[in-house]
């Protein structure tokens, strides 16, 4: 390792709330992978309430590593479990704390990563900068960051009364994708996207995140979120800026989070007469839901950008649980051809580029070529597929977790830029209109048919 990138790297990895479920589900998983690739190479501390001690950390994460890794090797395994010790402690307490610092004692740089209630993120934070450990430190905040425009900026001035922005790193587990990666690279490493990527030529954009599955054990968490606040103020958010987004410059840290900015600020805040809320049937039983709740678990809205290249242009984006498919994809539609002298007078559709982030990364070019034997079009897509070796790829949180560690700052969100999003979701916040009940395994209320009117339908999702 160059010296520059290990004075970056941290020497200990402090994980509050290492019993919960997050952490069950996805850091163990993401700190086995990243072990397996020989990325780590510092102590982890666990944090938490439970009266457990190193060995049942340790037991605990084995459990964890056997239910989310398949053939999880036990070389790595005991590998990692050697790196993990276990510190007991109510986030309110000073002590707490101060059984951290014996802890991390020698550690110059350590990495805190939060993943607790939102609620105790200022406690936390506190509480290390009383014990005199946030000097040098970097800390990683799970989503949400804040619940509005108002609680983001409330959190940040807490946070900020002990850290700077740039110590504080907001996971926004999307960016860790490789095919949201992708989207970039794609844009910009192609001379023949960028000079068509505008309103000359670009009709609409269309987004959807679907997932087939309701919201079972999540009830509670899900009920006071809705899919606002879960899903479109942040993932949809940050896909559609990277669509959006001028080129960036200047090959630093902060390239593609200045764009960004720029893009969201160009964006108008959002209409709610642009807005469609639905509801599946079946959430009201969910436990934790309450009986006459009014959160939708679907979502559809227009954007509107106002500068060069987009004026003009609508931004479509939906979301929703209990959809016929689990998917996720961005789309560009070109401008559809005029009427030409081959085809029998018949026009041919749009050409439209679709990055597909899940189920399977990839991006397809539609295209239209002559039918053999007959005078009409028909398509001649051109596809790729992102992943060499599917499974083979950095996990989201494997690639942010290790992204924290060595001290790359570039995926995660600034609260400038969370600032703008919380601005132009905010008005649907406000004024979130009727929740239109659907029923599971359709694409959401029909009214969501009625936003695209004139402009385009919602495409059938890419499916392998
Ligand atoms: C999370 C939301 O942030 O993203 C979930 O809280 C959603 O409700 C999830 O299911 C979608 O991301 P992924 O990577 O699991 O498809």
């Amino acid at each position: 390792m160059a010296k520059a990138e290990k004075d970056r790297t941290a020497d200990v990895l402090t994980i509050f709330g290492i019993s919960g479920d997050l952490a069950k589900k996805m850091t163990f998983r993401a700190l086995y992978r990243l072990e397996a690739r020989g990325l780590l190479d510092c102590p982890i501390v666990g944090v938490a309430i439970d009266e457990w001690d190193t060995e049942q950390l340790r037991k605990h994460a084995h459990e964890a590593i056997a239910t989310t890794v398949s053939n999880p090797d036990e070389d790595v395994f005991t590998r990692l479990a050697a790196r993990l010790s276990y510190v007991q402690g109510d986030y309110a307490d000073a002590a707490t704390f101060k059984r951290v610092a014996e802890a991390i004692a020698a550690a110059k740089r350590p990495v805190f990563y939060l993943e607790i209630p939102p609620s105790l993120f200022a406690t936390v934070v506190h509480g290390l900068g009383a014990a005199g450990l946030t000097g040098n430190a970097h800390v990683v905040i799970e989503k949400p960051f804040g619940h509005d425009l108002e609680s983001a900026r409330k959190l940040n001035a807490e946070l900020c009364e002990i850290l700077d922005e740039n110590q504080i790193l907001r996971i926004d587990h999307y960016l860790g994708k490789e095919p949201v990666m992708d989207i970039t690279y794609l844009r910009f490493a192609n001379a023949t996207l960028e000079p068509v990527w505008n309103r000359e030529h670009v009709s609409h954009v269309q987004m959807t995140i679907a997932e087939d599955f309701g919201v079972e054990d999540r009830g509670r968490f899900y009920d006071a979120v809705g899919a606002m606040r879960d899903v479109i103020q942040n993932h949809a958010l940050q896909v559609l800026a990277l669509v959006g987004m001028g080129p960036p410059t200047g090959n630093h840290h902060d390239s593609v989070r200045d764009k960004k900015l720029e893009f969201f600020k160009a964006t108008r805040t959002a209409d709610p007469q642009h807005y469609v809320r639905g509801q599946y049937k079946g959430f009201l039983d969910i436990d934790g839901v309450a009986p006459d709740s009014t959160t939708e678990t679907f979502a559809a809205i227009e954007l509107a950008v106002d500068n060069w290249r987009w004026h003009g242009v609508p931004f479509f984006v939906r979301t929703g649980k209990c959809m016929p498919a689990k998917s996720s994809e961005v789309s560009v539609v070109f401008k559809r051809p005029p009427p030409l002298g081959v085809g029998a007078g018949k026009r041919p559709e749009p050409n439209r580029l679709t990055v597909r982030i899940e189920p399977v990364p990839g991006a397809r070019m539609r295209l239209f070529a002559k039918q053999a034997g007959e005078e009409a079009f028909e398509p001649a897509n051109l596809e790729v597929l992102f992943e060499k070796t599917p499974g083979e790829d950095p996990e989201p949180y494997e690639r942010l977790l290790g992204d924290a560690i060595a001290g790359h700052h570039q995926l995660f969100t600034r609260q400038d830029t969370v600032e703008e999003t919380w601005r132009i979701v905010q008005p649907l916040l406000d004024e979130p209109g009727p929740v239109i009940p659907y029923a599971p395994e359709t694409w959401g209320p029909p009214e969501a048919e009625k936003l695209t009117r004139g402009i385009c339908q919602w495409h059938e999702p890419w499916l392998p």
